[in-house]
């Protein structure tokens, strides 16, 4: 059984708050759109409408500046959570030997490693927090991509447990503004049209504003091979999200993208964790 937890996704949140704080910082670089770098629900949001996963990068290092706000990010996350995400910059030489067969992923060197340590809840804990950092990076103006298959996980620097595996991967660095030609043609391969609400939700409409607001911020959401599994229902004025039984812990990972989606769209509220886990809107701080 997964282990139940409750994780407040308000602004008012210890997580949120620590972004918050972060993405605050004096020379903070916004987005050229974002005007309102104070509110990071409001730069988290923008970031889940303008994200989209990069495959190729320029091949520099992370500025100290991104590479502070991500580390301290993650070091929260990891602190709040129990979780273990570690941030590696300037060593690619887990997408570098494997660029020829995978031909995925150009120029990659700065990676977050989101690391699994068997604990039954973990890689959905994995892809909630996994998740805020993708947005945050995105907020910096960084190309991300969370990466499952197409890299050497043997070549990646941790230094693992015996019970750890390395989930997957989150690439974070400098992008051009525009996909490339290859860029577009995977993302094409590889991105079918999205579901509609009407697919992800198992309740019909009419939903309430923040029912559905959540859902439109979940179709947004990665997922490994843009599967969507997630769907998510309503019953007495609570949402709750569930996967098909899986064994597979990137099935887990998805999970917990929409869960962090889904309550970024939905505003106020709090998740337990586990599928068919339920979303209580507005319950933290009453
Ligand atoms: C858990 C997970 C694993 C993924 N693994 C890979 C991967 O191995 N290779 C890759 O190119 N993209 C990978 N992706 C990115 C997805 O292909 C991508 O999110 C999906 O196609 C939707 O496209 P978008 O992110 O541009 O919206 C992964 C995404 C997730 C969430």
């Amino acid at each position: 059984m997964a282990r139940k937890q409750r994780l407040d996704t308000r602004l008012a949140s210890p997580v949120d708050d620590a972004a918050r704080r972060l993405v605050s910082v004096d020379n903070y670089r916004p987005l050229p759109r974002c005007s309102r770098v104070y509110d990071i629900r409001v730069d988290l949001l923008e970031a889940i409408d303008r994200r989209q996963s990069r495959r190729k990068y320029v091949p520099t290092p992370l500025t100290e500046r991104d590479a502070a706000v991500l580390t301290e990010l993650i070091a929260a996350l990891n602190d709040s959570d129990g979780v273990r995400m570690e941030l590696v910059v300037d060593n690619g030489s887990a997408f570098d030997s494997l660029r020829r067969s995978y031909g995925m992923f150009t120029g990659v060197r700065n990676y977050v490693g989101l690391i699994a340590d068997g604990v039954y809840s973990t890689p959905e804990k994995l892809g909630f927090d996994g998740e805020l950092v993708n947005l945050t990076a995105v907020t910096l103006g960084l190309g991300t991509c969370i990466v499952g298959g197409s890299f050497s996980r043997s070549a990646c620097p941790f230094d693992l447990k015996s019970s750890e595996t390395v989930a997957c991967v989150i690439v974070v660095g400098e992008v051009e503004p525009a996909p490339s030609t290859k860029e577009k043609l995977l993302r094409g391969a590889m991105h079918r049209r999205s579901k509609t609400l009407n697919q992800l939700s198992v309740t019909p409409p009419p939903w309430p504003d923040w029912f559905n607001a959540g859902l439109v911020a979940v179709q947004k959401a990665p997922s490994a091979l843009n599967r969507q599994p997630v769907v998510f229902a309503l019953s007495d004025g609570r949402a709750s999200a569930s996967i098909p039984a899986t064994d597979d812990p990137l099935m887990f990972v998805d999970l917990g993208i929409a869960k962090r989606h889904f309550g970024l769209g939905a505003g106020d509220g709090t998740w337990d964790w586990g599928s068919g886990g339920v979303f209580t809107p507005g319950l933290v701080g009453l």
